[in-house]
């Protein structure tokens, strides 16, 4: 069990709330889209009617323990207060006696963002000292970052040694409407897993047990076809997982869906001498960008009368047009369907709101890794620092 918001009384308190705000940025450090800062508000909102003073932290890219410019969070907290319509007044840093003082001058109601917790690299590295650091700026901590709970960070996991803590309610959510879908899956239960990620086999591993078919596209899906000993010319594959793929085909009794025929071209980017081709016809000089209209006719056949659908990962090279209709077909049929659809990952979510489907599916996780990681079984290192009974 973890602890919930209903659990503790925020009245007068310093919340820290862990959120992911990493944001899609444009060139020029824009945000492109602000899903996942809509994804924290009710949590926020709760919190500020209750009369706490909000203490919010996140990461945003990659910036490995240095100050990036374009990564700092002044962006993210102009948007969060136009969304919130309030003043959210931004730090320059995450830790440090001047950001202590700052926190100590806050009202009931006042919410402040840090500074990107990736600038210190003792976040990703977990340091002790640091989850404490940051935990001397709160009473109370509230993890609502869904989609960074696989990551065993010092704002994440360590800092719950220091503080009493719980699950903000985009956690709650995500947890409890994955949790169901794994545990208690209404049948038939079909998994689409599509993208380059090479920790998607491990998916498909723990799939295997649970999922009455898995549909595969992407890189994955070469993956696959050179485990089956196709020729799959000069298409991208992940060499590691072959072997895996070759036991995993021999165990899983038909389960496991493969494209029988594909959208090749010269070259992925240029496109150059696109055409489609049977698995047993493509040649070494080709590219796959995308599956096939036998393919896209199969999946749809498969996926027709399904109850529960999880979906993961484009189809195809969906980012370049010419390549982009399996994806494109396949989230069209699922936004049809009377199954109950729930799609993770940056880009099956992306695919859907391009089309402008996105409250014609059941749910869209925020998380892309932490999703992964809930379907391949394995535990959120951020969720079990949850679990603690006391702190
Ligand atoms: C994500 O976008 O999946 C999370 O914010 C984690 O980011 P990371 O992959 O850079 O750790």
């Amino acid at each position: 069990m973890i602890q919930t918001m209903k659990d503790f009384d925020f009245k007068n308190k310093k919340v820290l709330v862990r959120v992911d705000f990493n944001v899609p940025l444009n060139d020029d450090g824009d945000i492109t889209e602000d899903e996942r800062i809509m994804a924290a508000i009710p949590t926020m909102t709760f919190l500020l009617e209750k009369n706490a003073k909000v203490i919010l932290m996140s990461h945003l890219g990659r910036p490995k323990g240095q100050v990036v410019e374009k990564l700092k969070m002044n962006k993210v907290a102009k948007k969060l207060s136009e969304l919130l319509d309030k003043e959210v007044i931004k730090l320059d840093n995450c830790i440090g006696q001047e950001i202590k003082e700052k926190i100590n001058e806050m009202k009931n109601k006042d919410i402040v963002l840090l500074e990107n917790l990736r600038f210190h690299a003792e976040e990703e590295s977990n340091d002790e000292e640091f989850a404490k650091e940051l935990s001397s700026l709160g009473d109370v901590y509230v993890n609502d970052a869904f989609a960074n709970c696989h990551r065993n960070h010092a704002s994440m996991t360590t800092i719950t040694k220091f503080l009493p803590s719980c699950a903000g309610f985009l956690v709650e959510e995500e947890v409890m409407i994955l949790t169901k879908i794994m545990q208690n899956p209404e049948k038939p239960f079909i998994a689409i897993i599509g993208g380059a990620k090479p920790d998607k086999i491990d998916v498909i591993k723990n799939l295997l047990e649970i999922a009455d078919k898995i549909v595969v596209g992407g890189v994955l899906a070469n993956t696959f076809l050179k485990a089956m000993g196709a020729n799959i010319g000069k298409s991208k594959f992940d060499l590691e997982s072959v072997n895996c793929a070759k036991s995993l085909l021999l165990q899983s009794k038909g389960k496991i869906i493969l494209p029988i025929d594909v959208f090749v071209a010269d070259s992925i980017e240029k496109g150059e001498n696109s055409r489609i081709a049977k698995i047993e016809k493509i040649t070494d000089e080709c590219m796959i960008g995308d599956i096939g209209s036998d393919s896209i006719a199969l999946y749809k056949k498969t996926l027709k009368d399904s109850k529960t659908i999880v979906w993961s990962g484009p189809i195809g090279a969906f980012e370049f047009e010419k390549f982009a209709e399996g994806t494109n077909e396949i989230a069209l049929f699922l936004s049809g369907l009377k199954a109950k659809v729930i799609i993770g990952g940056g880009d099956s979510a992306a695919a859907i709101k391009k089309l402008g489907l996105e409250n014609k599916v059941s749910y869209i996780s925020t998380g892309g890794g932490a999703f992964l990681q809930f379907l391949s079984g394995k535990e959120l290192p951020a969720i079990k620092a949850l679990q603690k009974e006391s702190y």
